[in-house]
C-alpha cells in the first residue's frame, strides 16, 4: 500500500579531518535501519551517506600531516566507506564533496542564488571558528570562545553573502506549515525560537584558504564549507537537473537525521538556501542527543573515542546494532559504558530472545525429527500469542516513522517477554510423554511467533534475524513485511541444525 511513495534518508557528510568513531556509527546505524525497514516494508529507497572533504579545517590538518588536502581526504574518505562496511550499512550511494558531481551542483545552486538576487558583495568582519566552521555574534562567545568551546579567529574579509535576513518570515511560514519537519519537538522550539529572535545576512565565501569549491567568475573565492556541504543531497538525485526522475521523485521526500550540534545549518541555513534557489526544503530533519562514553565528553579534539572497529570486535556487530537503538530515545543525550552494553546484550539479546530461539529450536530438532511440527487445533492461549505477534508490525511502523526506535524495539521485545511465558506455562518438553500433539501444537505456536519476531527485527540486527529465519527454513523471497500476513511455517518443512545468534558476553578475567 505504501510501495508508491519513496524514502529518500540521508547521513550528515562526515569531516574527513578526523577518524572515524562511535558518534558517527551511531548515525549511521539509525539510517541504515530505517532504510533496511522501508525497504522491508515495500518501498523504494534511496539511502546516501558520504565524506564532507572541503575547508580550511582540511586544509590545516592536510598541512600539519605534511600531505595535500586531496591525499589527506582520499585517506580519511576510505576510512568512512570501510565503516559502512563494517557495520553492514545498505547505502545506495556514497558521496564525496569533491566529486565533479558535486562542484557541478554547488556552482549551480550559487549561479542561481546570484540569478534570482540572494548574493551581494560586502566588506565581513566577524568571529569565526574552523573547528565548528562556523560564523559568531560576538554576543554568542563564552570567554573568548565559541558556545562549542571552540577556539574562534577574527575575520576580515570582503565575502559574498547570503540574504539570509529576508528568510526570516517564510521560514517560520514553513516550520508553521510543516509541524513534522523538524524533530524531535523540543529542537524545532529552539529552531523557532532563533529564528523568531532575528537573522543577519551569512558570509558564504572564503578568500583565506583555497581548498573549496571556486566562487563561479571569481575562483580568488571559495564557497562557504557549509554552503558546498549541504548542498551534496541534492546533488545524488541529479541537481542541478531537476528534470530528472531521481529528482523529481526523490526531493523533497527527505528526512535528514543529524546530531543536534548541526541542527540550525541543516533547518535555517538549508532550508532558506534551497527556497531562495526555488526549490522545495526538506520534509524532515531529526536531530538525535549525543553519546558521552563512560561517563566523559567525547570529542575529536580529545581524542577519547571509540573506533567502530573496536566496538564491532568487542562485543559483535548485531549487538552494538541493537544497543545503540535500544539503549536510549533517539533525539536523547545517554552514556556508552561496557557495563550498559553487557547487560543489554546478555539481558535482551542472549537470554531473552536468544535462549527463547534457542530453546525451541533444539526442542524441534529433538522432539520433531527437525523438521516443523504439524500443529493440532490452535487453543485461546496459541492464538493470543500469534495474534500479539502479528499485529506488532503497525506499532513497530508507527514507531519507526517517527524514529522511536526504542519504542519499536520495546514493543517486539514485550512479545518476546510473552512468548517465553508461554514456553513456560506449556512446558512443551513435559507435553514430550505426556501429549506429544498437543507439544507439536505449542512447538508449532512458537515456531512461528519466532518467525514472526525474525521478520521483524531484520532492520535492527540482520546478520542474526537472518540466521534465525535460515534456521526456519524461511526462503529469501518472503523475508518482507508482508510476508508477517503471508503463509505461515509450512508443517514438514526440514529444517537445519540450530545454532545460537545472540551469545552471551563472557567477560575476560582480569589481570
Ligand atoms: N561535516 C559536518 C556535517 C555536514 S552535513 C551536510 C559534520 N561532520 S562530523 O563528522 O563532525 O559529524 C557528523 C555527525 O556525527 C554529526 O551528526 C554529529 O552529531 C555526530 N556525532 C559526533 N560526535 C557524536 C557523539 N559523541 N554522539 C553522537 N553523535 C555525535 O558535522
Amino acid at each position: 500500500m505504501t510501495a508508491d511513495r519513496p524514502f529518500f534518508i540521508t547521513t550528515p557528510i562526515y569531516y574527513v579531518n578526523d577518524l572515524p568513531h562511535l558518534g558517527h556509527a551511531y548515525t549511521t546505524v539509525a539510517c541504515d535501519v530505517l532504510a533496511r525497514f522501508m525497504r522491508l516494508d515495500g518501498r523504494r529507497v534511496r539511502f546516501l551517506t558520504g565524506t564532507d572533504e572541503h575547508g580550511q579545517k582540511v586544509e590545516q590538518s592536510a598541512r600539519a600531516a605534511g600531505i595535500s588536502p586531496q591525499e589527506l581526504t582520499d585517506r580519511n574518505s576510505a576510512g568512512f566507506r570501510e565503516m559502512t562496511r563494517l557495520l553492514d550499512i545498505s547505502n545506495d550511494d556514497f558521496i564525496r564533496t569533491t566529486e565533479p558531481r558535486h562542484a557541478r551542483a554547488v556552482q549551480a545552486i550559487w549561479q542561481e542564488l546570484e540569478r534570482r538576487g540572494e548574493i551581494y558583495l560586502g566588506p565581513f568582519a566577524g568571529w569565526y571558528s574552523v573547528r565548528d566552521e562556523a560564523f559568531y555574534d560576538e554576543s554568542e562567545l563564552v570567554e573568548g570562545k565559541a558556545p562549542t568551546g571552540a577556539e574562534v579567529e577574527w575575520l576580515e574579509e570582503e565575502n559574498y553573502f547570503f540574504r539570509l535576513s529576508a528568510w526570516q518570515d517564510r521560514l517560520l511560514a514553513y516550520y508553521d506549515a510543516n509541524p513534522d519537519a523538524i524533530a524531535p519537538r523540543s529542537r524545532r522550539n529552539e529552531v523557532i525560537s532563533f529564528v523568531r529572535s532575528g537573522l543577519r545576512d551569512l558570509s558564504i565565501s572564503r578568500t583565506s584558504f583555497s581548498w573549496g569549491i571556486p566562487v563561479p567568475g571569481n575562483p580568488r573565492h571559495v564557497i562557504y564549507v557549509w554552503l558546498d556541504a549541504l548542498t551534496n543531497y541534492i546533488t545524488a538525485v541529479g541537481y542541478p537537473d531537476i528534470q530528472n526522475n531521481d529528482f523529481s521523485s526523490l526531493w523533497p521526500t527527505v528526512l535528514h537525521v543529524v546530531g543536534k550540534d548541526i541542527l540550525r545549518f541543516h533547518t535555517v541555513y538549508w532550508p532558506a538556501f534551497l527556497m531562495a534557489a526555488g526549490l522545495e526544503p526538506p520534509r524532515r530533519v531529526f536531530a538525535h542527543g549525543w553519546w558521552t562514553v563512560e561517563g566523559q565528553k567525547m570529542s575529536k579534539s580529545l581524542g577519547n573515542f571509540i573506533p567502530p572497529k573496536q566496538l564491532v570486535d568487542t562485543y559483535g556487530l548485531d549487538p552494538v546494532r541493537y544497543f545503540l537503538l535500544r539503549e536510549l530515545p533517539f533525539g536523547s543525550d545517554g552514556d556508552f559504558s561496557h557495563r550498559a552494553v553487557v547487560s543489554r546484550l546478555n539481558g535482551d539479546l542472549a537470554n531473552d530472545f536468544g535462549n527463547l530461539a534457542q530453546r525451541v529450536l533444539v526442542m524441534i530438532n529433538r522432539n520433531c525429527e527437525a523438521c516443523v511440527p504439524e500443529p493440532g487445533a490452535l487453543g485461546a492461549v496459541d492464538t493470543a500469542l500469534l495474534d500479539a505477534a502479528r499485529r506488532l508490525l503497525d506499532a513497530v511502523r508507527a514507531h519507526v516513522s517517527e524514529q522511536g526506535f526504542h519504542l519499536a524495539l520495546e514493543a517486539i521485545w514485550r512479545v518476546v517477554g510473552e512468548a517465553n511465558r508461554y514456553v513456560d506455562e506449556q512446558a512443551p518438553w513435559a507435553l514430550s510423554r505426556t501429549d506429544p500433539a498437543r507439544m507439536r501444537t505449542v512447538l508449532y505456536t512458537l515456531a512461528e511467533t519466532i518467525r514472526l519476531l525474525a521478520l521483524l527485527v531484520q532492520p535492527f540486527v540482520p546478520g542474526a534475524a537472518g540466521k534465525l529465519l535460515d534456521q526456519l527454513a524461511v526462503p529469501e523471497a518472503t523475508r518482507r513485511f508482508e510476508a508477517l500476513a503471508g503463509v505461515p511455517l509450512v508443517p514438514g518443512t526440514r529444517l537445519p541444525k540450530p545454532e545460537g545468534v545472540f551469545p552471551r558476553f563472557v567477560e575476560e578475567p582480569a589481570g
